[in-house]
């Protein structure tokens, strides 16, 4: 059910050990000599820092990179690279028969396999495809449900040679939304790393779900008596290499190449990347939404990094590392790929444990590591914890200091003083090898970046974005160390904001809801014209929910996530979203809606109890029945009122922000029954108006 916990090995103390001979004289004058042979040069930023971004047509609030001359947008960093697959060729060029995508057994040496390899099983593989049925078209989809692997890759790679669609599933789906899935895009094969992971599949279709699926294919080895089982509900097991055969013809830059499924659950919005997080069970995700991508985005996109190529100072080469840990099912981590891939670059995959993350990193010695800010709050935190003596914490205060003042005159480095006194110990523990970090899917604190940048001494990027952009959609300018804002838009993308006037932002202050345009938003939601019109208006921009505000030298911070709110008669404001997510730790409740308006004095609320325990509760309380039976039982609803109400109040909620009466719903708002936007949000309009009747009835009777 969880995915991975971060468990990081501590780190080492900062070697503080200050010689007393230092402290002489002739230290001094050796000190200023090692200088004087040190002494770096800043580095040039790509474009004027006080001016990042350039008002499109003379309107300020919306904006593009100063990095591009014109008002047009980059779709293709080179001409002739249109799709991931060419990404993949391009690499595959220049690098031949140099390293591509490297893995490790326990306690060994990275071991590497090289581009003609990946190349040369992806294509066979791809026929392979072709020979068990699927179509060499965008509409095949393909399911993967493994931990980042080589496997996984070449896989993917297979896919792209025929023009087929890769599906990611992954364990925190849960067992609906993964039949969901597999039912919407009528998925017949998956390709599946271990035998417990597709015994998950098997299951459902021994219930009869999923009929169309008739194909397992696994990476590891797999057991006679799971193969016999397989075959008895009509469903062929095969290993990897029994797949691959010969053929070629690879796909055209409109086709989709990735259906990413994010996840996230009612009234508890999960940033689409942030799956370091373990989910508890209370907020198990319950449904998917299924999003189209198109190769375009992907290789308009890959230059997240490759935009800053003219500089010279930071661009992929060919020698550079990445590790792959971050989920592939989510598009941060395989945008990663690609841009290393263009590059001929080298991507090393961790042993699939993260708790020897930092064991993988020492052996691949990465020279750059994809994070997200959680991973590095816990470094910082080891190292404020690993000094406990008030004099080491002086030093070590002393040194990130200087190091700061360097950085603001543009000098990253990992070679000064301090860095060998103080911080190579924390910098080996790394790899020792780190040229960049990027850390996106949530906000950083700046005190933390900051920290790590001087500590690190290599450059540390912050992006953001979402899913429905593939991922990307501004990024920190190189040379801009200044922190609390999220960098300006990518060259590939127009960012402007625009008015929410119920929680006061007004876009003629620069402040607003994010919407972005360009070739990296995404095409639609599979099979839902709905949701998609939601999201991306008539006129191609997608609307990010993020509110964010223009600063003043072109920069966006992000301020805030674009919420529901309204007025109650006597005037009070009430932001539902935020009850509901108290509400939600009540234990018989798994959805909540909350409702108000400002011609009543008071909320009323729509519950969906937790059919896994709200009988068993209801036991507990001496009542018993059928879950259905329960949620039309008037003492249940009082129990379950009561037991929010004591929840709320010891959240904090104000009592105008308590519900005072409820009804409770059998059937849970789905994507399905249109409750739930694929992104798992309420549809609060569409709810409230499905309830209308309840919701009447409510008010009506506490009035009398
Ligand atoms: C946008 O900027 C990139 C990088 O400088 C450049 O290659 C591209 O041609 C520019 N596009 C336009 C339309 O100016
Ligand atoms: C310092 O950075 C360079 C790359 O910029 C890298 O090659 C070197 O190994 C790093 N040294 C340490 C101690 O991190
Ligand atoms: C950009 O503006 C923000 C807010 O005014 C500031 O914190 C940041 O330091 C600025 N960055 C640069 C590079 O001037």
């Amino acid at each position: 059910q969880t995915c991975h916990r971060l468990l990081l090995p501590s780190l080492p103390r900062p070697s503080l050990s200050l010689s007393s001979s230092l402290l002489g004289l002739g230290a001094v004058a050796s000190l200023t000599a090692y200088w004087l042979a040190t002494r770096p040069r800043p580095m040039r930023p790509p474009c004027d820092l006080k001016a990042q971004s350039v008002a499109i047509r003379g309107d300020p609030v919306c904006r593009r990179s100063a990095l591009n001359k014109s008002d047009c947008l980059l779709y293709f960093y080179y001409d002739d690279i249109r799709t991931a697959f060419a990404m993949f060729q391009r690499g595959l060029k220049i690098a031949g028969d140099g390293p591509c995508l490297g893995f490790r057994k326990p306690n060994q040496p990275y071991e590497w396999i090289s581009y003609n390899e990946v190349a040369e099983q992806a294509h066979v593989l791809g026929s392979g495809l072709l020979v068990k049925g699927c179509q060499p078209n965008p509409q095949q989809f393909v399911g993967i449900f493994a931990q980042n692997s080589p496997q996984w890759t070449i896989t993917e790679l297979a896919c792209y040679y025929y023009s087929m669609a890769v599906v990611p599933l992954y364990d925190t789906l849960g067992p609906e939304a993964m039949v969901h899935i597999l039912d919407l895009a009528e998925i017949s094969l998956v390709f599946c790393d271990r035998e417990d992971k597709a015994a998950s599949l098997l299951e459902n279709k021994e219930k009869g779900a999923t009929p169309t699926l008739s194909c397992l294919v696994l990476f590891k080895d797999f057991g006679r008596a799971f193969a016999e089982r397989a075959r008895k509900c009509d469903v062929e097991v095969l290993k990897l290499e029994q797949l691959m055969v010969s053929g070629k013809e690879p796909p055209q830059p409109q086709d989709l190449a990735v259906v990413c499924f994010t996840s996230g659950t009612t009234g508890t919005p999960y940033d689409v990347f942030d799956c370091l997080r373990g989910f508890s069970r209370r907020r198990r995700l319950r449904v998917i939404s299924p999003l189209c991508f198109a190769h375009f985005s992907i290789s308009s996109l890959f230059f997240f990094f490759s935009s800053f190529l003219f500089q010279g100072s930071f661009e992929i080469r060919q020698e550079d590392v990445t590790i792959s840990y971050l989920p592939l099912a989510h598009m941060f981590e395989r945008m990663i790929q690609f841009s290393m891939f263009v590059h001929g670059a080298r991507v090393g995959f961790y042993q699939g444990d993260i708790s020897l993350l930092m064991d993988d990193m020492r052996a691949l010695k990465p020279t750059f590591f994809p994070v997200v800010p959680r991973l590095l709050n816990r470094i910082y935190d080891q190292i404020m914890a690993s000094v406990t003596s008030p004099f080491r914490r002086a030093v070590l205060h002393f040194a990130v200091r200087r190091k700061q003042a360097e950085l603001n005159s543009g000098i990253v480095r990992n070679n000064t003083l301090w860095d060998m006194l103080v911080f190579n110990k924390i910098q080996a523990k790394l790899g020792g090898n780190l040229r960049f970090v990027l850390t996106a899917s949530a906000p950083i604190s700046p005190t933390v970046l900051s920290f790590l940048r001087a500590t690190l001494g290599c450059l540390i990027f912050e992006g953001y974005g979402q899913t429905e952009c593939t991922a990307g959609c501004t990024f920190s300018m190189p040379g801009d160390f200044s922190t609390g804002h999220v960098g300006a838009p990518l060259p590939c993308a127009i960012v402007k904001v625009v008015d929410i006037p119920e929680m006061n932002y007004f876009a003629k202050n620069g402040e607003g809801e994010i919407c972005m345009r360009g070739p990296s938003v995404f095409g639609g939601y599979l099979k839902d014209p709905q949701s998609t019109a939601e999201a991306l208006d008539s006129d191609g921009w997608l609307h990010t929910g993020d509110v964010g505000q223009w600063l003043p030298n072109g920069t966006l911070r992000i301020v805030d996530r674009k919420k529901h709110i309204f007025k109650l008669s006597q005037g009070e404001y009430i932001a539902p979203e935020k009850i509901e997510n108290i509400y939600m730790r009540s234990v018989p409740v798994l959805q909540v809606f909350v409702h108000g308006d400002s011609l009543e004095s008071y909320l009323v609320g729509i519950v969906v109890p937790d059919p896994e325990v709200f009988v068993d509760w209801a036991k507990e309380r001496g009542i018993v029945g059928s879950y259905q039976e329960l949620c039309e039982n008037p003492d249940m609803k009082k129990a379950v009122l009561e037991d929010m109400r004591a929840v709320g109040k010891e959240a904090g909620l104000k009592s105008f922000e308590q519900v005072r009466d409820l009804h409770l719903h059998p059937e849970m708002f789905s994507v399905a029954n249109g409750l739930l936007t694929p992104t798992f949000k309420s549809r609060r309009a569409d709810i409230r108006r499905v309830f209308q009747p309840q919701i009447s009835k409510m008010y009506k009777k506490t009035a009398n």
